[in-house]
């Protein structure tokens, strides 16, 4: 690194004993069945994205001797061109750094408020929330941060020119992309949602139905990728772009203004750093709640009895379910962007904190979520893309990026060619009314002007003794950290190899609603049936997280883990 200027549906319980069989040595999940059968391992640098080309174009900016950031730049690009579901221009994310001599950093370049928005816009005259209003058209839309974020990690860590890194997804939108089947079908499913709420005619919807192997060409996106190619981060806030942008809210009547765009600025922010078992795990930290949730979560489970992970299986998911549960309500009570609130971080990772909340965990009876209220710290705190580089000076970026929703807001700014992200929704729109992802909040993540709406995204680096050990992270809204916290006890625990850690079924719960989401495959059947004993409600819930992740062996070996749930791909040397 040469520049471092910066230090489902739900289904009831009858249809998940319905399949499978359990047995005493059965592990803890099942693998899913589209896990690829070998490993992919690499010796020198990897990329895991959720598309094969991003990856590819990753890889060889890698191997062209660019940086772990270099190849986030460019895979970053390439996912809004390839992914248009999640990968964007037109959303924010956040992604976490650790260079090989140890230095951390994380970069916040989440949406914000615009100026206009206020803390009732989405709630009718009676108090009701209006229902879509803050997920589809216009006023869904948070300003968004990826550009400027992508120029700000440049500056400081960046080591080959721009015009490298962004030229291969502006070739890949002129040339356009081979749809696999998935991405036809997610386009298919979206052409309603785009064609409503754009205002002009755009590539997406330029065909009535997509089939597999047809090619997505993207003209009005190739040429604005130029014109930010040429014009940097301005193009993007000031330049013609902004003005596509700002009529776009004209003619559908959204908020975001030419002052919105002028004034947003990514945050380097400190990285949320906690301990798993004597390894370090550096997360991201407010306005994501995916960090604390992560780390509160590990601890949950490092102090219950060592026998739940020697006895039987019941006991260990029990464990996991009601350690989720718990994090999750202080979620809800205490998280939201820092610059507004005070979000009291060290006391809720603060071990004698999460030990004391954890201590009245039933062994043996799920706690009803109604008896669950957030925690008093002590005072004094489907659709999004994630991917994960090792580069062959052992630098690593852990990177999740979204829209929220699959093809954000429906909006494509007419002319430019982007999608708009719908991360408004993200915001307690009232008190304890669901988001989308059946999240609920208070005021400390209430909408205010200019305000960042909280995250559930954990992009994540974990090292054991001082080496790095891995990068990992996944989309899926309220369950990345689920995801995340499983992947990384599937590794540790359970001694899977890091495709078999993402490929392996995922449960999930939330504190509320008051339920265990779980994929097919993820709770054996007899454990169902114990769970439920207990007092545990089960729904099938279809793919929980699409994780993409590295392990990094002690002699330097990188094992590549791309999740089967979508296109997703590991790629390295
Ligand atoms: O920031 C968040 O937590 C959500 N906007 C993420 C959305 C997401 O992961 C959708 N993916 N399936």
């Amino acid at each position: 690194m040469q520049r471092l200027g910066l230090f489902a549906a739900a289904l009831p319980i009858s249809l998940l004993l319905s399949c499978g069989t359990a047995g005493p040595q059965t592990p803890i999940a099942s693998i899913h069945p589209a896990a690829p059968a070998g490993l992919v391992r690499a010796d020198s640098g990897m990329v895991v994205s959720a598309h094969p080309l991003a990856s590819a174009i990753g890889e060889r900016v890698l191997r062209e001797g660019g940086n772990a950031v270099d190849a986030a730049i460019a895979v970053h690009w390439a996912l809004a061109v390839t992914t248009p579901w999640a990968g964007n221009i037109g959303g924010g994310g956040f992604m976490v750094v650790r260079l090989a001599d140890g230095r951390t950093a994380s970069l916040d370049f989440r949406e914000a408020a615009p100026a206009a928005a206020r803390h009732n816009m989405y709630v009718d005259q009676q108090g009701q929330v209006v229902p879509g209003l803050s997920e589809y058209g216009h006023l869904a839309p948070g300003v968004p941060g990826s550009v400027a974020g992508l120029f700000a990690l440049h500056d400081s860590l960046g080591s080959l020119p721009m015009a490298r890194l962004i030229q291969p997804a502006i070739d890949l939108a002129a040339a356009g992309c081979p749809l696999t089947g998935h991405e036809a079908h997610e386009l298919n499913a979206a052409r309603p949602l785009i064609g409503r709420h754009s205002t002009r005619p755009n590539a997406f919807t330029s065909r009535s139905s997509w089939a597999a192997g047809d090619t997505l060409r993207q003209p009005e996106l190739a040429h604005t990728l130029e014109r930010i190619r040429d014009g940097g981060a301005e193009e993007f806030s000031k330049g013609l772009t902004a003005r596509l942008l700002v009529e776009e809210m004209r003619r559908g009547g959204g908020l975001i203004t030419a002052a919105d765009l002028a004034t947003y600025h990514p945050r380097w922010r400190p990285p949320l750093q906690g301990t798993f078992q004597g390894m370090e795990v550096i997360t991201m930290g407010p306005p994501s709640s995916g960090g604390i949730l992560l780390l509160q979560m590990l601890r949950g489970m490092e102090t219950a009895d060592p026998s739940i992970w020697t006895g039987g299986r019941p006991a260990l998911l029990h464990r996991m379910i009601e350690v989720e549960r718990r994090a999750f309500a202080d979620r809800a009570e205490y998280l939201g962007d820092p610059d507004f609130v005070r979000v009291p971080v060290q006391e809720l990772i603060a071990h004698e904190y999460v030990d004391a909340r954890m201590a009245d965990i039933d062994p043996s009876r799920a706690t009803p979520s109604t008896a669950i209220r957030a925690g008093s710290p002590v005072p004094e705190a489907a659709h999004t893309t994630h991917f994960s580089i090792v580069d062959p000076m052992g630098n690593a970026v852990s990177c999740t990026t979204t829209l929220n929703g699959a093809y954000g807001c429906g909006v494509v700014v007419g002319g430019a060619g982007f999608l708009l992200n719908n991360e408004m929704d993200d915001f307690s729109a009232a008190p304890g009314a669901p988001n989308a992802y059946g999240l609920i909040g208070g005021e400390a993540n209430s909408i205010a002007p200019h305000k960042r709406m909280l995250s559930s995204m954990a992009p994540t680096i974990v090292t054991r003794n001082g080496r790095l050990f891995m990068v990992a992270g996944s989309p899926g809204g309220s369950t990345i950290p689920t995801t995340v916290f499983q992947v990384l006890l599937n590794v540790v625990h359970h001694g899977m190899d890091m495709q078999q850690a993402v490929s392996a079924f995922r449960f999930h719960h939330q504190w509320l609603p008051d339920t265990v989401r779980a994929e097919i495959g993820a709770i054996q059947p007899a454990d169902s049936m114990a769970l439920v004993e207990m007092g545990h409600v089960i729904r099938i819930r279809h793919a929980i997280g699409r994780a993409d992740a590295i392990l990094v062996h002690p002699d330097g070996t990188l094992e590549g883990g791309a999740d089967p749930r979508g296109d997703d791909r590991a790629m390295g040397f």
